[in-house]
């Protein structure tokens, strides 16, 4: 079955926007700093659904875009210019959230820009207050669609120290066991160590990664179906985002998403699927700053 990521989603937004409603009543107002720099298009997109939701739920949310050639010192000075708060018509403007969009241009090292931890809402500094964003957000859709980790084996393809390695720690915390790869492991040996795994969670930005030759489903007359053999996993997370004339992918091919797999796993929607959880974790991680 296809995961309806969207409901889940709402509920965390729902749930941040509770939060913040309190403290509109009291005329204090969140901010989250969206700092980007250059034009990436990709990046363009994932900020317009950054604001939307921000709006949604009560953050006054603000994008800081420099031009291409900023230099660091400029970034960094732009970022700490975002800490201060201010007052507007009786209303005052609490600094709530900082994040620098990925990625930066290639003359800028990302570790020479510093976001205090405390405003780090995207949880990507080593003592940050918070959980990256999209590993918590898969996280909570397992939780959500009520999957119990605990004893089950997960295999995580994609070692990013903002996605994949961090999802590992969690889910080993939730007595998982968790088989770590890169997308540059033999195709043989990952489809073989696929047929343990009862969840499979693929953040490796390479489209078509997995498809229906990689897993070993069964083929029931009956229902006219495929059905899960056992060897196959329960659950598909597909973090991947690759795109191709125009249109966004995941990592795991099209034809998983079809009918003929409904009674064999759940799976992540192509478009609509983690990126919302993403996102709706921002608002949550936003929220919890401003309210604590
Ligand atoms: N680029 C792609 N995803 C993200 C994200 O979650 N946060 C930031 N800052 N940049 C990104």
């Amino acid at each position: 079955m296809i995961i309806d990521c969207k409901s889940i989603a709402q509920k965390y937004k729902d749930m941040a926007k509770v939060k913040i409603n309190r403290m509109w009543n009291e005329k204090i107002i969140p901010c989250l700093y969206i700092v980007q720099v250059g034009n990436n298009p990709a990046s363009n997109a994932y900020i317009r659904g950054k604001l939307k939701d921000s709006e949604e739920v009560g953050i006054h949310a603000e994008l800081i875009k420099l031009p291409e050639n900023t230099p660091e010192k400029q970034i960094q000075k732009e970022i700490d210019d975002c800490q201060d708060d201010y007052m507007v018509d009786g209303f005052e403007y609490v600094c709530s959230g900082i994040i620098l969009q990925l990625p930066v241009p290639e003359h800028i090292n990302v570790k020479n820009i510093k976001i205090p931890d405390w405003a780090d809402v995207d949880g990507f500094n080593k003592n940050s207050e918070f959980h990256p964003c999209t590993p918590l957000g898969v996280m909570k859709l397992i939780d959500s669609i009520g999957y119990n980790l605990d004893g089950k084996t997960a295999m995580v393809i994609g070692q990013s120290s903002i996605v994949g390695a961090p999802l590992c720690d969690m889910l080993m915390k939730r007595h998982c066991n968790v088989i770590s790869i890169n997308s540059s492991m033999e195709r043989y040996i990952r489809e073989e160590m696929l047929l343990r795994a009862d969840v499979l969670i693929t953040a490796a930005g390479r489209m078509n990664l997995i498809t229906e030759n990689d897993l070993d489903c069964k083929w029931n007359i009956k229902i006219n179906s495929y059905e899960n053999s056992g060897s196959c996993p329960d659950l598909i997370i597909d973090v991947g985002i690759n795109y191709k004339d125009g249109k966004q992918y995941g990592d795991v091919s099209e034809e998983l998403r079809t009918d003929k797999y409904n009674h064999c796993f759940d799976i992540t929607p192509r478009i609509g699927g983690v990126g919302l959880m993403t996102r709706a974790m921002l608002m949550c991680n936003t929220a919890h700053v401003f309210t604590k």
